[in-house]
């Protein structure tokens, strides 16, 4: 039987540290609000003129390199993104040109943050089904570009990061490798946690009067995605567990999405998980939308917290709202 496993890893974030006394200069809040409510005490910017696809060439060539492969033995590139460069094209035919693809399928994925996940269930499909060998997913973000950064969008200004994770997913026909994949979503909180425009309603798409009157800022009700979000995660983790007939314990390492470490400390007490099983850099990178796990996993495998034979759990939840878990035995 072929089964899908990662077979190379990367990442790659921006230069440029903004700490959260960076941010206090530019609205009203403080590192303590901030460290407090999120755990996030740096996140990494873009500088001008830097786009998603930018940020996701250094992560997608360590990936390659690091599954021993070229861009010649790709066949399909998977790009999951919340801030692609253009409305269109997308993001995945951009990287195909700009990394001297073969003419192979480039697939935007737009699922948020559950983006690397439901990405991941994909290229599993292709793989398991025997269509294709190799695939390049990549999960990349530049959010920085927008968020008010004003007292207005404090809010939401301070949560997020821009960075990006690749990896190789290949196929073995050894007993190991994505063993499931979980998807859902629940599109009436799709307000929740959203940009309005531009807007294909709208005609045109984007105004001055949207401008000024900021609705092209990405906007959030904080306190409901906080609440989805501490039920949906342990539920997803507990749907890629049960599934394979395991329980919390087999489970060597969880990487949620970083979306908040107050959130990761909710799922790791409601699942009885010490903290140490659960991946975080949040402190360092913020939320970094569909980079943030494929990020989480890239620094997992290097710094050897996964080991062949490992169970991981990756888990994601996001606007739309949607949420997704994978089992992979590494
Ligand atoms: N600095 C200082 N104060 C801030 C602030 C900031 N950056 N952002 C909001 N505040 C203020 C609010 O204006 C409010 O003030 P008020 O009481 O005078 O009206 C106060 O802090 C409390 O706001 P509230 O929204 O109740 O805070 P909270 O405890 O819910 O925390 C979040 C806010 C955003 C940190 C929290 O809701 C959260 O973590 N939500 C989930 C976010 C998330 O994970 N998003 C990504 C999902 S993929």
């Amino acid at each position: 039987m072929t089964r899908a496993y990662v077979s190379g890893t990367g990442y790659y974030v921006p230069e440029r540290v903004v700490t959260n006394d960076d941010l206090a200069a530019l609205m009203d809040t403080s590192d303590e609000w901030i460290t407090e409510r999120t755990g996030i005490k740096e996140r990494r910017y873009v500088a001008d003129g830097v786009g998603t696809t930018d940020v996701a060439i250094p992560a997608a060539e360590q990936a390659l390199e690091a599954a021993s492969l070229t861009v010649q033995d790709i066949d399909l590139i998977i790009f999951a993104t919340s801030t692609p460069d253009y409305m269109a094209p997308g993001s995945g035919c951009l990287l195909q040109d700009r990394m001297g693809f073969p003419e192979i399928g480039a697939l935007d994925i737009r699922v948020q943050c559950s983006g690397f996940v439901y990405g991941l269930s994909i290229a599993d499909q292709y793989i398991r089904a025997g269509t294709f060998r190799h695939i390049l997913l990549v999960g990349a973000e530049v959010q920085s570009t927008g968020l008010d950064l004003s007292d207005a969008g404090r809010d939401v200004g301070v949560i997020f990061g821009d960075g990006a994770g690749a990896a190789v997913i290949s196929a073995t026909e050894e007993e190991r490798g994505v063993l499931s994949t979980h998807l859902h979503s629940e599109g009436k909180h799709a307000k929740e946690l959203w940009s309005e425009v531009p807007a294909s309603g709208r005609n045109p798409r984007i105004s001055v009067e949207d401008v000024n009157e900021g609705r092209h800022w990405l906007k959030m009700n904080g306190r409901e995605v906080f609440r989805h979000a501490v039920t949906r995660f342990p539920e997803s983790i507990m749907e890629a567990i049960t599934a394979n007939g395991m329980t919390a314990k087999d489970v060597k390492l969880i990487i949620p999405h970083q979306a908040n470490l107050r959130i990761t400390m909710e799922v790791a007490r409601r699942l009885k998980v010490p903290l140490e099983r659960i991946h975080s850099n949040i402190d360092r990178y913020g939320n970094t939308t569909a980079a943030s796990i494929p990020i989480c996993l890239a620094e997992a495998v290097s710094d050897g917290t996964i080991q062949a034979g490992d169970h991981v759990v990756l888990v994601a939840f996001g606007s739309g709202f949607t949420w997704a878990s994978a089992m992979i035995k590494w």
